[in-house]
């Protein structure tokens, strides 16, 4: 089995490009782009003004990138599309990953379309129409009881026992190169860099990418300035926040939080998302589960926009960095809405 981490630290790697390669590249990407290189259309997701919440937030700047609209529903589809190019490339066969749905939904669907053998770990407690969906794109589910980390573990064991490769998009340096491309397109996009995006943080990947896709614009010289990246994480499972605050925070103390997507004890690049909300400003906050549901009906209600839970939280979040004035009333403010509502009913 192939490594993912570090031989002396045991951290997760990550890549980082020569200065030619990035002054010479558009975007660069750890992949020979070829007639075999696949897209089921991931990416260049719209953004949009969310001034009904602004209004009533008392924030004039408030934006919502629709990463729903990806093709598996979630903003998976950025990682996963370059991890799976990458796989093929190296001429992989047949995989194994384990989440809590969406990375699932979204590694199921890249491999069918690679003609790769998926094997997908997830809950057994994770929404049934996630599951549905990854059995939809002919993967094998293999549902796990317990907390998600027991998910993990079985996926560990299994490639281990089979010989298969475990791809796990949380420790794949690929596919922090596709969620890098959030970044990018929000510069190419935008004359004005957002003073602020926040995130709902599990694992971090889109946390991490947009930072990566953010420095490398800045090593070009083009990019002047890096938004203050936020964190967001469900008061039951808040093992970043803790460590932000200087608190303890020990994964037994993990309740069930209907924010299933950012249900994650060890995030295992807990060390990387904290050094990037230091250098960039940002903060970490907790929000409870009736903050969460009450801020998916808001979204509904105020922007016509049906979220899945832990993708509201994001917006719980956003409320409390607006009465700490950590958000200012004429800054801007973006936040990726990262899954489609109808993937996990939560009532
Ligand atoms: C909808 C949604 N948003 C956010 C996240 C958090 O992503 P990460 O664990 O990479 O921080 C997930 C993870 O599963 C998710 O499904």
């Amino acid at each position: 089995m192939v490594t993912m981490s570090c031989a002396n630290c045991s951290d997760p790697l990550e890549i980082s490009y020569h200065q030619e390669t990035l002054n010479k590249s558009k975007i660069p990407m750890p992949f020979k782009s070829n007639d075999s290189t696949v897209s089921i259309g991931e990416g260049r997701t719209p953004i949009v003004s969310l001034s009904t919440i602004g209004k009533y937030l008392g924030r004039n700047h408030v934006f919502g990138t629709l990463e729903y609209l990806n093709p598996t529903g979630s903003f998976k589809d950025r990682g996963t599309a370059v991890m799976l190019n990458v796989a093929a490339e190296f001429g992989t066969r047949e995989i194994v990953e384990d989440s809590s749905g969406n990375a699932g939904a979204s590694v199921a669907a890249y491999a069918s379309k690679h003609s790769m053998k998926a094997h997908i770990f997830v809950p057994d407690s994770a929404p049934a129409a996630k599951l549905q969906q990854i059995i939809a794109y002919g993967a094998e589910v293999h549902p796990i009881g317990g907390h998600r980390q027991n998910t993990t573990t079985a996926a560990i064991k299994f490639c281990k026992d089979q010989n298969i490769v475990y791809t796990s998009h949380n420790l794949s340096p690929y596919f922090l190169e596709g969620t890098k491309t959030y970044a990018y397109e929000i510069v190419a996009r935008n004359k004005q860099i957002p003073d602020h995006i926040v995130f709902p943080v599990g694992n971090g990947s889109l946390l991490i990418g947009a930072w990566i896709g953010f420095s490398e614009l800045a090593k070009f010289g083009s990019l002047k300035k890096i938004p203050k990246l936020h964190c967001v994480q469900p008061q039951a499972v808040m093992p970043i926040v803790a460590k932000y605050r200087g608190e303890t925070w020990d994964p037994g103390d993990a309740k069930h939080t209907i924010a299933g997507g950012i249900s994650v004890t060890h995030p295992p690049r807990y060390k990387r998302i904290l050094d990037i909300i230091n250098e960039s400003n940002g903060t970490a906050v907790a929000v409870n589960d009736p903050n969460i549901l009450e801020w998916r009906t808001k979204l509904a209600h105020l922007e016509g926009i049906y979220a899945e839970p832990t993708s509201a939280a994001a917006f719980a979040g956003l409320e409390q960095l607006v009465h700490t004035e950590t958000i200012k009333e004429n800054e801007t403010v973006l936040i990726p809405i990262t899954g489609f509502g109808l993937k996990d009913a939560a009532l």
